[in-house]
């Protein structure tokens, strides 16, 4: 695909020699673009020359004006768009009369779903085209920049909070007013992925108790992480299925899961779901019964809608109203916010030419883990489906760790020496009861209390906390100087001034020295993590 043509808009080190059409969005809710401005001359500079169907932008913000001032040519309809275009970029895939528009031999770049789109495959190799499927780039690590799927969902699961909290009538975070207060609003979602993540970190923000459930138990600990409870199932099977999806989930686990959101609902007021197993039809979790145990007022936001919904009572992009209870079954969340998710995309789509473009121009590298998991149809021939990713090695189990011969025999030193102190100290109070006064006895117990507490403390406390345990250890400071303020503050006697204030003098000094190195190495510590 190396064909010279068109003008070079952005002066660029390669010559522009692709033509790549970003056409206007043919379906009916659908708000983004898949090349935004701010990408064209990024792209300029891969050697990509921008031709944009006019108005293509216009539903997200970018109007034909602010493609022109990058460099970007505005094609009067998609005919003349796709006639002039090598490689197209879409959002969705095409529709059937999108693909007799297609030359041939174009490449063709979009979210695809090509096992639930087989006609459209077909119809595209017939065409001879080169397709890549955005939704099969496998999620690895390298291809993170790239994955329009993941970009997408995180979008997705905020947007649905957002339409949550628009369709409860309260609010989500707790409130203490003159008028009166309420409490925060009980979240539960289902399904931790990216999209899952998203919404929990955004129900967080804005206040709510939230807890989530997912199949596999590795998502605890970010979910927990965000600030949610991580609800379980007393049932040991692990919905790990690789590269981070999950597996289908047999019988008993789905009926375990009904019935902890049988218990739920009766507490929570929304709900959001976003299970998903990639390729089949999203799992029924949320039958009528959860949502007849909510309270009115309640809302569902069921993200999986388009592929059947994880709410029996879902119906894709309406609004269902039962028992007084919501249930949102929106499929363009991520049109909601299409300014936002037009940049993501554009910029994953910028991601992916990158890794395919090198001095030669543009190429398709079989060898490649990311291009080949999207590609599906090469010049017109259909590919097989590569082998999935090899998925990690399941974590070791932490062996109990020898503990080696020194270790032990200085545990039994420390051990005898302890034993020493401790009947030294008794010994210490036995022959101190005989002679001190009871008040002194008082204080001197005191005195030994706080040395232990404050070993312990100490000792226990990891060493990389110690730096900020001591800037703790100021307020304990402040009060060692008012007591010994009180006691170095006593009027002389006949003697001049007694032990007791010199003590406390020297208490003064040694605790001033606590608080204003505390205070000094607490400063040093901020300044390392403020910007410069
Ligand atoms: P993901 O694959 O990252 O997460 C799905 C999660 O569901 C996984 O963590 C998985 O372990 C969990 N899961 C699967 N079966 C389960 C079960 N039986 N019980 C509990 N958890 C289970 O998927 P992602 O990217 O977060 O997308 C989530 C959903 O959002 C998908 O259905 C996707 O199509 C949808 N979506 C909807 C949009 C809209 O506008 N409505 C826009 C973008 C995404």
């Amino acid at each position: 695909m190396n064909t010279s043509r068109g003008p070079c808009p952005v002066p660029t080190a390669r010559r522009c020699v692709i033509e790549l059409g970003v056409p206007k969005e043919t379906h009916d809710r659908e708000r983004r673009v898949a090349i935004v401005p701010d990408s064209v001359p990024k792209l300029a500079k891969l050697g990509f020359h921008v031709r944009v169907e006019t108005g293509a932008g216009e539903a997200a913000g970018f109007f034909d004006a602010a493609y022109e001032a990058v460099g970007a040519e505005i094609m009067p309809d998609a005919a003349a768009l796709y006639a002039a275009a090598d490689m197209l970029v879409k959002v969705r895939a095409p529709s059937l009369d999108e693909v007799a528009l297609l030359k041939p031999d174009t490449t063709l770049i979009s979210l695809l779903f090509p096992a639930q789109n087989v006609e459209l495959v077909d119809a595209l190799a017939e065409r001879s085209a080169t397709v890549l499927a955005l939704d099969k780039i496998p999620r690895i690590s390298r291809a993170q920049k790239m994955d329009v799927l993941s970009s997408m969902a995180n979008i997705a699961g905020y947007r649905a909070v957002i339409e949550a909290a628009e369709a409860l009538p309260g609010f989500f975070g707790a409130q203490v007013t003159a008028a009166g207060s309420t409490p925060p609003a009980k979240v539960l979602i289902i399904g931790a992925g990216v999209a899952g993540l998203a919404a929990i970190g955004a129900a967080r923000s804005l206040g709510a108790d939230v807890r989530a459930f997912d199949a596999r138990p590795v998502t605890k600990e970010q979910v927990e992480s965000l600030g949610a409870t991580f609800l379980e199932v007393k049932i040991d099977e692990s919905g790990d299925g690789g590269g981070g999806y999950a597996k289908v989930m047999s019988k008993e686990f789905i009926e375990a899961e009904m019935t902890l959101f049988r218990e739920q609902a009766k507490e929570v007021s929304v709900i959001v779901t976003t299970a998903l197993v990639p390729g089949k039809k999203a799992p029924l979790l949320v039958p009528r019964d959860v949502v007849e145990a909510m309270a009115p007022g309640g809302v569902v936001v069921d993200l999986a809608a388009e592929q059947g919904g994880n709410c029996e009572l879902t119906r894709a992009d309406e609004v269902v109203v039962h028992n007084g209870v919501k249930i949102l079954g929106y499929t363009d969340l991520t049109s909601r916010m299409s300014g936002t998710a037009s940049r993501f995309f554009s910029g994953n789509i910028h991601h992916l030419l990158e890794d395919m473009v090198n001095d030669d121009g543009f190429h398709v590298d079989l060898e490649d883990e990311a291009v080949r998991g999207a590609l599906q149809v090469l010049k017109g021939e259909k590919l097989e489906p590569p082998p999935p990713p090899e998925p990690p090695p399941p974590p070791k189990k932490a062996e109990p760790r020898e503990v080696p011969v020194k270790a032990k025999k200085e545990q039994k030193k420390s051990g005898a020496v302890g034993t020493a102190l401790g009947l030294l100290l008794a010994l210490v109070f036995l022959a101190l009861g005989q002679v001190a006064p009871s008040e002194f006895l008082q204080h001197f117990t005191v005195f030994v209390l706080a040395c232990f507490v404050g070993w312990q403390v100490v000792w226990s406390v990891s060493a990389a906390l110690h730096t900020p345990l001591m800037s703790v250890t100021n307020a304990i400071s402040g009060i060692i100087v008012v007591g010994g303020l009180l006691e170095a503050g006593v009027a002389p006697g006949e003697h001049g001034y007694g032990l007791a204030a010199l003590l406390g003098a020297a208490a003064i000094l040694v605790a001033s020295i606590n608080i204003f190195g505390g205070f000094y190495v607490t400063q040093r510590m901020l300044a390392m993590f403020r910007r410069h």
